[in-house]
């Protein structure tokens, strides 16, 4: 990267392995409350949403002011953004304010266009293509439940999205064993794909049954993401017989945790049953986006090394 461009957290190959696991160690000791330091004093955050947004938006504010900073939320329907001023203006005009932004929106090349004019580190808050801080997050998760990700078996039942696409760049970054299930039509990107599978351990199926055979982890996602709402239909359609229930989680080791980036459908991608039940580990989850994005902007924003 030139001299002059800021680090930006686009996708979770940005980090490399060893840097993953020290973002991992800070965010464990900020979680246990370990971690006093303000390194975002003075500083800002400002938080562009062209999507709806709650974990996302109140965890990145939190976090922001946790760290001793603050955080702007800007939403497409206030901001000139919204009104088609483009983004390489609004990232120029932004660094000139603020020590670093958080996007969410729709097309990844859009975070790329802000990113490359942005003088100001970036942080991807979800795209059409990923979702790095939630999955890095479940990480963190399954740290917490299952002491490590190394040499875990990850279920992965449903769309091959967004979330579907950033968990395959975390098999590729830190090797554990991923496989998707996934109805036909609706694999995960295959650039993405490709790049995992020339390291071996990432497999796409189409049986959800087979995917969860002996997992440590079982995790989905809504079938109709941010922006696909007119696909509601065709969708149930599609993915029918991928509910994550009992029967299914019933595949799964013992031991076996349950996952969701929520929002979540009952009785849609998952039963009532498993979310609201013993093995489910969502609310830890929502919780983990706080002490994992906190992490990242001390490292990005704050000169916290790694
Ligand atoms: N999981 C997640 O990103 O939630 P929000 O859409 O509420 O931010
Ligand atoms: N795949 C979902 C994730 C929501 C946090 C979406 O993009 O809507």
């Amino acid at each position: 990267m030139p001299a002059d461009r800021a680090r930006d957290f686009l996708a979770i190959p940005d980090y490399s392995r060893d840097e993953l696991l020290k973002l991992f160690e800070l965010a464990e000791r900020m979680r246990a409350g370990s971690y006093a330091e303000r390194p975002l004093a003075g500083k800002s955050l400002a938080m562009i949403f062209m999507k709806s947004s709650t974990r996302t938006r109140v965890s990145f504010e939190v976090g922001t002011s946790q760290l001793g900073g603050h955080a702007l939320f800007l939403s497409s329907r206030d901001v000139q953004l919204g009104r088609g001023e483009p983004l390489a203006d609004t990232a120029r005009v932004l660094s000139r304010y603020v020590d670093g932004i958080m996007i969410r929106t729709f097309a990844h090349a859009e975070v790329e266009e802000l990113a490359k004019f942005a003088s100001v580190p970036v942080i991807n808050g979800l795209t059409d293509l990923l979702h790095p801080c939630q999955v890095l997050a479940d990480i963190l998760t399954v740290r917490q439940h299952l002491g490590t990700i190394e040499g875990k078996r990850v279920a992965w039942i449903g769309d091959g999205n967004n979330m579907a696409n950033s968990w395959i760049n975390a098999a590729y970054r830190l090797g554990f064993d991923l496989t998707l299930a996934c109805p036909d039509g609706y694999d995960p990107d295959p650039a993405i794909l490709k790049r995992a599978q020339s390291a071996g351990n990432v497999r796409v199926v189409r049986d959800p049954a087979e995917a969860a055979d002996s997992a440590d982890v079982v995790n989905t996602d809504v079938w109709a993401s941010m922006g696909q709402e007119g696909e509601q239909k065709v969708r149930e359609k599609a993915f029918a017989g991928f509910i994550v229930d009992e029967k299914l989680m019933a595949r799964a080791m013992s031991h076996a945790i349950f996952l969701h980036c929520l929002p979540a459908h009952r009785g849609e991608e998952v039963a009532a049953a498993v979310i609201d039940g013993p093995r489910s580990r969502v609310w830890d989850e929502a919780e983990n986006r706080l002490h994992i994005q906190k992490a990242i902007m001390a490292n990005l924003m704050g000169g916290v090394a790694l």
